[in-house]
């Protein structure tokens, strides 16, 4: 009988099995089993006990990270990984087909000239590398390219030429050959993940997994190890726009909230270092239904035009759409206008987008989605020389918002005149000759600045 290299475990309650089975014996989960590689268990016995040559090491021997850091170059994804990468780390890159993760990573590379790169290529040829390459500028002898998706082979080949860095595109083409599963599966990209993260850290050589990730996180693989790496970045855009946002979603090394913006040309993507002025380029003017809030993408201050269109509606049932704007937080404003503000929207379609398809998370554009809705359905312009931020509370007030001295700043810098801020940020805060500053409590207070009674 040959011997076993593979075995099946449920995840929900460890149970191994020698083959797949739908419905686990132990525990009766369904759809639980996933394939592992089986490793001997190597148990280290000395004569002085178990493993007496082993020592802890004390905590202030430890090197410190801060001088492993290499900066790329490309300094909105040193920005989001918080100052360059950390040799050794292991970073897991995810988005939608197609929406450049591989554009990106050819271009750090490129820009890495002093590194020798190894980019692992098992989905395109090395030829359709080349001919990405020659979009993005000049090659470079400094990348290897690796055309494999053999992990041992692959692992084989980084051991012997000790890179700089490597840049595996992608993670759901590997496959170990002890497993019967096929390539993509939740067993292989595991096993994969598992091997790399080995020699990233055995060698401290710093590896990026390029992971493809359906919005609906629908195609097996990244989910699953977002755990076993360091640090975990997701590049999202929409399809009709050429912006694309760079988001850090973990990072063991540094803060996740940071974000790097790029815009797609056809020479590659190009860093937007003053994201503002670009996503206010295409505002409107003197319409009803937009109001510019100024949001805070990480430390970084981003004023953004967010639009509202609030129609009759003609069918039964009224629709509330959002782009760029969590729905049920969008139900939670139309139910607070209505509750304290008198405003209702229960025979209106209303329809919410954020401008240039940037996704806003945070609740200070709550005043800004609000103030919209009230412009569209009463056709009153919001003034255009106007910010509006503020998270909205359940009871019509005003709550305060994180630094508001920053986002006061940018709308000065970008000639903005009055600003709309929560009474107690306000306090804090004084007019200049630049811009007023304007203090509100509720919500009733900042629609009559916003848009009249
Ligand atoms: P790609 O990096 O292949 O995406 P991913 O690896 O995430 O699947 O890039 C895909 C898209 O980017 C493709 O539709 C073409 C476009 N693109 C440009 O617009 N300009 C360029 O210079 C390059 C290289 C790609
Ligand atoms: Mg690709």
């Amino acid at each position: 009988m040959s011997k076993q290299t593979s075995k099946y475990v449920c995840q929900s309650c460890g149970y191994v099995s020698a083959r797949w089975t739908g419905k686990c014996p132990n525990c009766n989960e369904w759809n639980s089993f996933v394939e592992e590689a089986v490793t001997p268990l190597k148990v280290v016995r000395k004569s002085g006990g178990i493993a007496s040559k082993l020592n802890a090491i004390s905590l202030t021997d430890v090197d410190s990270i801060a001088d492993v850091r290499f900066v790329t170059g490309m300094a909105e994804f040193d920005r989001v990984l918080g100052g360059g990468i950390v040799t050794g780390s292991v970073i897991l890159l995810g988005g939608d087909p197609g929406i450049g993760k591989s554009t990106l990573m050819m271009q750090v590379a490129l820009h890495l000239k002093d590194k020798v790169t190894l980019y692992i290529t098992g989905e395109e040829s090395p030829k359709q590398v080349k001919l990405r390459v020659e979009r993005l500028g000049k090659a470079t002898s400094n990348i290897q390219l690796l055309p494999e998706t053999n992990l041992e082979l692959i692992t084989d080949v980084i051991e012997q030429a000790m890179p700089d860095f490597v840049i595996v595109d992608s993670i759901q083409t590997l496959y170990n050959p002890n497993l019967e599963s096929a390539p993509g599966s939740v067993g292989q990209v595991r096993e994969s993940t598992g091997m790399l993260t080995r020699i990233a850290k055995k060698k401290n050589i710093p590896i990026i997994l390029i992971g493809h990730v359906t919005k609906e996180g629908a195609i097996a693989g990244p989910r699953v190890i977002e755990h076993m790496v360091d640090a975990v970045l997701q590049f999202e855009g929409e399809k009709h726009y050429a912006y694309r946002i760079l988001r850090g979603i973990k990072n063991r090394f540094g803060s996740t909230n940071e974000i790097g913006i790029f815009e797609m040309h056809d020479t590659g993507l190009r860093e937007v270092l003053n994201p503002s002025e670009i996503f206010l380029s295409e505002r409107t003017y003197g319409a009803s239904g937009a109001t510019i809030v100024a949001t805070l993408e990480g430390t970084r201050p981003l004023l953004i035009e967010v639009q509202a269109l609030v129609s009759t509606s003609n069918y039964g049932m009224p629709q509330r759409t959002s782009t760029g704007f969590d729905l049920r937080r969008l139900q939670m404003l139309l139910a607070v206008l209505d509750k304290r503000v008198g405003i209702n929207t229960g025979a209106h379609d209303v329809f919410v987008n954020v401008a240039g398809g940037i996704r806003i998370d945070e609740p200070a554009a709550d005043l800004g989605i609000a103030a919209s809705i009230v412009s569209s359905l009463r056709d009153i312009p919001v003034d255009s020389q106007t910010v509006a931020i503020g998270e909205i509370g359940l009871g019509g007030e005003i709550r305060t918002i994180a630094h508001c001295d920053k986002r006061v700043q940018e709308s000065a810098k970008l000639g903005f005149k009055n600003i709309i801020i929560p009474s107690t940020n306000a306090k804090k805060m004084k007019s200049t000759k630049d811009i007023t500053i304007i203090g509100v409590e509720t919500i009733q207070e900042a629609i009559k600045h916003l848009v009249g009674t």
